[in-house]
């Protein structure tokens, strides 16, 4: 069982050309609306993978409550861990892409901030092969979750995104740290460590903190730095971008499932890719999301050198 402590929201998407600059209107093509959050997408994933997964967080009493649960309880994650917040709305994001796939984000939480470390039994976290986490709800209910989880042996899997809202992370209280180039260079800042490459930062980072550091680097493929000083990569895979988003939460959620399912790391990093690269071929986030077939299809396409 995964258990994920994270948010829920209702992504609002319009494809553009290009991004507006500030103070600019452009004309969209088509809108989606679909279900987002860094924690449900991750849930998504990790469940469209075959993981048995538990959802903690929390919905407002509005109409966006049920859209955004909706692919969590199609897919059969349990989401009898989501608190429905009266008087509060439920998390929304306002996406905007670019013809490249790109895109930025604005989220407003609304009831992801109240979903509480107390929503995690002792007795859940027992039964949890892994505990997963992003930094879209509080951050102070995460770490403290993190704490308890690793005081009964469940271990903490932490994509610390986004990291603009200067939380306080406890890395001892992490096992798994999951990160992009950038947040890897603002936590590298904040803990004193350098590193001329990615893979110097993250090995850096991991020794300081007794831990394993996962980079996503986009067209550059993803890597993984332990603290014994050791470092896997591998390559990304080359897809027509549709949509990017939520790119990075397939692979969190892809790379917990194939970890749980006893997969080794560079073969759980092999599927995380392939996930997140197929993710990037269609319209939303968990909308996106590829099921463990057709990953496995993807990679065995690759292995026979079949373009993709
Ligand atoms: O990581 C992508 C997600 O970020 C979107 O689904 C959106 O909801 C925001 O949380």
């Amino acid at each position: 069982m995964i258990t994920v402590f994270g948010s829920i929201n209702v992504d609002i998407s319009v494809a553009a050309q290009r991004l507006p600059q500030p103070g600019e209107t452009v004309l969209g093509g088509q809108s989606l609306l679909s279900p987002g959050g860094k924690g449900a997408n991750q849930a998504h994933a990790a469940r469209r993978f075959g993981a048995e997964v538990r959802m903690v967080g929390a919905v407002g009493d509005d109409a966006f409550a049920a859209p955004g649960l909706q692919y969590l309880a199609g897919a059969g994650v349990d989401i009898g861990g989501v608190a429905s917040i009266p008087g509060q709305s439920t998390g929304m994001a306002l996406i905007v892409l670019d013809a490249a796939g790109e895109n930025t984000i604005v989220v407003a939480p609304g009831a992801n901030l109240l979903a509480s470390a107390d929503q995690v039994s002792e007795q859940e976290l027992r039964g949890s092969g892994a505990l997963l986490l992003q930094l879209e709800t509080d951050a102070g209910a995460s770490m403290a979750l993190a704490r308890r989880a690793r005081s009964v042996g469940c271990k903490v899997i932490m994509n610390a995104s986004p990291l603009d809202q200067g939380a306080q992370l406890d890395p001892h209280a992490i096992d798994t740290l999951i990160v992009n180039h950038d947040e890897l260079r603002q936590l590298a800042q904040r803990a004193g460590v350098q590193g001329a490459t990615p893979a110097a930062l993250a090995t850096a980072l991991a020794r300081r903190y007794a831990n394993e550091v996962l980079v996503t680097l986009g067209a550059q493929g993803a890597l993984l730095a332990g603290a014994d000083g050791g470092v896997l990569s591998v390559p990304a895979f080359d897809v027509k971008v549709i949509d990017s988003t939520g790119a990075g939460d397939t692979f969190a959620g892809v790379f917990a499932a194939a970890v749980a399912d006893g997969a080794g790391r560079r073969q759980a990093l092999t599927y995380a890719s392939a996930a997140a690269a197929l993710a990037c071929t269609r319209r939303g986030a968990q909308a996106a999301q590829p099921d463990r077939r057709e990953i496995e299809q993807l990679l065995a396409r690759q292995q026979q050198g079949v373009s993709t």
